[in-house]
Formats: structure tokens, sequence, C-alpha cells
């Protein structure tokens, strides 16, 4: 979710009113997703790097933030939605940490969509804590390292709940990863829009999601491989 900032610079306005504006996108984007059948819908909303933001900043975002969760909280229940954090959410002011822990553990028998929020969340930050994790264990003898695979490594990082990332979209033109889910995205497909995140509803959400539909995904093999299994 990019453009924030820009989108409220274009209308003389304070960074934060950008951010108010992004959070109805972040409402309507969630409703559509749900609305559209989307299994996990993951959104990055604060980085590790973000902390370093000014306060005032921060701060701000920490309010929208708790005030997401309990506004949305009636409708994520009764939409079948369970609710999710990705990240170090341990550093989460307790005001947004409280509700948040709150609403994971009211919506965690959830099936309808999961949706998480990537918070305090860096893709090489996640890298490094499941390393520290599978080396613990190589210690404790529980994992020798010859059996140490994709597979069996990524069992440790903080994703192992979600399903494989079919689809990114960054928003704003910029065409950047930034530290997001560095692992995961493998063999993603990645659209990026030239839409502020403020601006981007639930319609430029169906044309990422055709766009997506038009690309061919091969995970390394041939078209001609591909063709072969379709037709089994
Ligand atoms: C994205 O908008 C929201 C967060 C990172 C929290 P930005 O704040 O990055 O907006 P720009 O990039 O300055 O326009
Ligand atoms: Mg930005």
């Amino acid at each position: 979710m990019d453009g924030n900032g820009r989108w409220a610079q274009l209308r003389g306005l304070p960074r934060l009113e950008g951010h108010r504006a992004g959070a109805e996108s972040v409402r309507d984007i969630t409703r559509a997703a749900r609305e559209l059948g989307v299994e996990a819908l993951t959104l990055f909303a604060f980085s590790s790097q973000n902390w370093a933001r000014p306060a005032d900043e921060v701060a701000g975002l920490m309010e929208l933030l708790r005030e997401f969760i309990i506004e949305e909280r009636a409708e994520i229940l009764d939409n079948q939605i369970r609710l999710e954090g990705l990240g170090d959410t341990e550093r989460l002011p307790p005001h947004v940490k409280g509700p948040l822990d709150e609403l994971r553990s009211a919506s965690a028998g959830n099936r309808g969509m999961v949706l998480t929020l990537a918070l305090s969340y860096g893709g090489r930050e996640s890298i490094a804590s499941a390393v520290r994790a599978c080396a613990r264990d190589v210690a404790a003898g529980v994992v020798k390292p010859d059996d140490i695979d994709v597979e069996r490594f990524e069992r440790y990082l903080p994703t192992a709940g979600l399903p494989p990332v079919d689809l990114l979209i960054r928003t704003s033109g910029e065409q950047r990863i930034s530290n997001f889910m560095l692992w995961e995205l493998a063999y993603a497909e990645l659209v990026f829009v030239d839409v502020l995140w403020p601006e981007f509803r639930r319609a430029h959400l169906q044309g990422c999601l055709e766009t997506f539909g038009g690309r061919e995904r091969r995970f390394g093999l041939t078209s001609a491989q591909l063709a072969d299994r379709s037709d089994v």
C-alpha cells in the first residue's frame, strides 16, 4: 500500500490525511477481496523500517490502525474473516497490540478469508528470525544441518501458515519490493499499478486480478510442459 503521503501532498494536506484516506481503501479492498473469493489478503501496513519516520507520523499511523481494528471488528467477525498479524508485533504500542490480539483470538476459528496485517514487518528480518529458530533446533539436536532444505526451512518463516503468494500488488508506481516477503515472493506474479493507495479501490483490484489471470505461471517449466499437464 504505497502513495498515501504523495496523495496528501498533491492536495496540500498533511501526510496523515493521506493515511486516513488510505484507511478507506483498506476497508474497501478488504470487503472486495472477501466478496471476490480471495483466500488470503495480506496488507503491508507498516514496515520494520517505518519506525524511523517522524514520531508524529508513526503515532498517527498507530492510531489509525487501532481505529481500523476496533471499527471493523464486527464486520470481520460477521464475514468469517480471520485476522492475523505478521511481523514484530511485540513492538506495537499496547493500544494497538491489545485490540489486535483480541481480534486475532476472537476470529481464530473463521474460515472465510485470512486477512493478515503486516505490521513492524520486514522480509529480511523474518528470514533472520527463521534462521535463528532453525539454528536453535540444530543446536538442540532436533534438526540435522543436512536435512535443511527449502520445505523444511520455510516452516520456520512467520508465513508458514499462509498459502503460497500468487500475486503481489504495489500501488503508487514504485517498482520495488521494499523488504516485503522476500522468500515468499519467489514465484509470485508482480503487478505494479500507477495509482496512489488512497485511490486504489475495488475496480483497480479487479483489474489486477484480470492481469494476473492473463499471466502464464511456469514455475521454471516450459509452456509445452504446462500444456501437457493441463491435458491430464
Ligand atoms: C504508504 O504510503 C503507507 C505506509 C508506508 C504506512 P507512504 O506513506 O509510503 O506514501 P508515500 O510513498 O510517501 O507517497
Ligand atoms: Mg511510500
